[in-house]
Parts: C-alpha cells; sequence; structure tokens
C-alpha cells in the first residue's frame, strides 16, 4: 500500500524550531511550480500577494484582491503532498472589520492553506489572538510591510533607528502574545531581526533580515532568475531560469520556421490510426 505523504504542520514547524533547524520557506502561485518546489522538500510554501508583481504584472501588491488569493492557494493546494501551505491576506481582505478578516482568511484554509499570513503588528493583534482561538493560525509580517508601501515612501529597510526598531521589537512581542505561530521578518537591519528572535518563543522567518532568523522565505521568481533583470540584494539567484526560456523559445520558433518541428517522429499519419470496432 502507497504510505500517504502528511503535510507539514505548525506543531511541525514548531518542532523544526525547537530542534534548531532552520525553516525553508518559499512562495508559489501555480499548480506545476508548486509540485516542483513540494518535491524539492521546502518546508513552508506561501501563496504570496507577491503574486500581483510576478503573476499579474502589477507594479505593487495593492491591487491584489482575495478572489485572486483564493484562486492561486486552490490551484497550488492541488500539486503540494507534503509542505505546509500558507496563503497570504491581501490589502483590504483583513483591515476594514474583523468579521471580514475572519471570513476570508477561513475561505482561505476552505480552499487549501493551513495558515495565514498577515501585514502588522501591535494593531492586528486582537485580531490574531481571535483568529488563533478560533482555529486559524496566522503568520505575523513585521518591518518591510509591502502593503504600507504608501506610508513608507517606498520599499525600504524598516527599523534603522532606535526609534524604528523599538517599535517592530514590541510588534513582535504584540503578535507572540496575540498567539500568533511565527514572524516573517522583512527588510530590517540583521542584528534587530537577531534581538527579536532571541527574544521570542516562535519561529521567525527571514526575508532580507541577515542569518539570524529562524528560518528564510523567498520570491520563487528572485531565487530562479525569471525576470533576468530583477537582481534584489536580498534574494541569490541559484538559476537563470529567465534566460533559459529566452534560449529554449527562440529555439522552438526558430525549428518552426525552418519546418525542422515537427519531425516524422513527432508527427501520426492516418495509416497508423487503429480503429478499434466495438464486437457487439
Ligand atoms: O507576498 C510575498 O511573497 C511575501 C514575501 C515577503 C515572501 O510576503
Amino acid at each position: 500500500m502507497v504510505k500517504e505523504e502528511k503535510k507539514i504542520s505548525i506543531q511541525d514547524i514548531k518542532s523544526l524550531y525547537v530542534r534548531n533547524q532552520k525553516i525553508t520557506a518559499v512562495t508559489a502561485y501555480d499548480f506545476t511550480m508548486a509540485q516542483l518546489v513540494d518535491q524539492a522538500g521546502v518546508d513552508m510554501i506561501l501563496v504570496g500577494d507577491s503574486l500581483g508583481m510576478v503573476v499579474q504584472g502589477e507594479d505593487s501588491t495593492l491591487p491584489v484582491e482575495m478572489e485572486h488569493v483564493l484562486y492561486h492557494t486552490r490551484c497550488v493546494a492541488k500539486g503540494v503532498k507534503r509542505s505546509h501551505i500558507m496563503a497570504d491576506m491581501p490589502f483590504l481582505s483583513y483591515q476594514a472589520n474583523h468579521e471580514d478578516a475572519i471570513r476570508n482568511a477561513g475561505n482561505l484554509l476552505k480552499a487549501g492553506a493551513q495558515s495565514v499570513k498577515m501585514e502588522g503588528g501591535e494593531e492586528i493583534a486582537d485580531l490574531v489572538w481571535y483568529m488563533n482561538k478560533i482555529g486559524i493560525p496566522v503568520m505575523g509580517h513585521i518591518g518591510l510591510k509591502p502593503q504600507s508601501l504608501h506610508r513608507m515612501g517606498g520599499y525600504k529597510i524598516q527599523g534603522k533607528s532606535k526609534l524604528e526598531g523599538d517599535e517592530i521589537f514590541n510588534d513582535a512581542q504584540a503578535l507572540e502574545e496575540a498567539g500568533a505561530f511565527a514572524l516573517l521578518l522583512e527588510g530590517i537591519p540583521a542584528e534587530l531581526a537577531s534581538e527579536i528572535t532571541a527574544s521570542v518563543s516562535i519561529p521567525t522567518i527571514g526575508i532580507g533580515s541577515g542569518v539570524g532568523c529562524s528560518g528564510q522565505i523567498q520570491v520563487i521568481h528572485d531565487i530562479l532568475g525569471l525576470n533576468p533583470d530583477f537582481k534584489p540584494r536580498h534574494a541569490r539567484q541559484y538559476a537563470q531560469i529567465g534566460d533559459m526560456i529566452k534560449n529554449a523559445t527562440q529555439h522552438y520558433a526558430q525549428d518552426v520556421v525552418s519546418e525542422k518541428f515537427p519531425t516524422e517522429a513527432e508527427s501520426v499519419h492516418r495509416n497508423l490510426v487503429e480503429v478499434k470496432r466495438n464486437p457487439s
């Protein structure tokens, strides 16, 4: 009998953290990529609202709607056997009132996510507390919060000054107290991320926040080099898939134009098709 693979739960994430094992996470937005990164063995897959930029071609995450994240979460869930699936709460899906927030988060779990991620610190602590109580695990996202683009005045490193650093530190404490199962620390100085990591008893997952976090998360397009012209400092390109796609597609187009594709072996002929008659 084939043994069913079990999905990584928030308790499994906690065990990795307790064993001091670094937690690995990437984003995915569709069935094929989700299947590949799941087979690669990452612990967590985030259906991030970064889909606004890398899938929809927007220049921020602000236009992303609940229905978009729901759709991509369903696609990802079909491809994943083992990794923990977390879905992002997009802009305005949780800020207006708690009732909307709970219904939206619940719908993400119905679509196949096992947890949700929300941007915010102290100001969302009440909501995180309630969601946790009713069975919706939440990762709090602090530091550089892309949904606060206009307040930040751009995608800038946060927490460089003592005052800003203290605010982010306090946000981390408030989220832990509210019952967040983990924290995402984006775009903060490595020292601050290490201090936060040492001060809380839940995993911290970093992006652009140094090596001292309990784990790391990256947008899959950035580490695969899917957009050859976008090389953010916080990401490392482990492959140049964007160039490979361009080269392979050019090669295919040349073969079509020069009639090298398809060959005989890639074609079927009338006299090779067997017609099976129904004996009755
Ligand atoms: O939406 C996203 O991809 C994120 C990143 C910080 C990982 O939240």
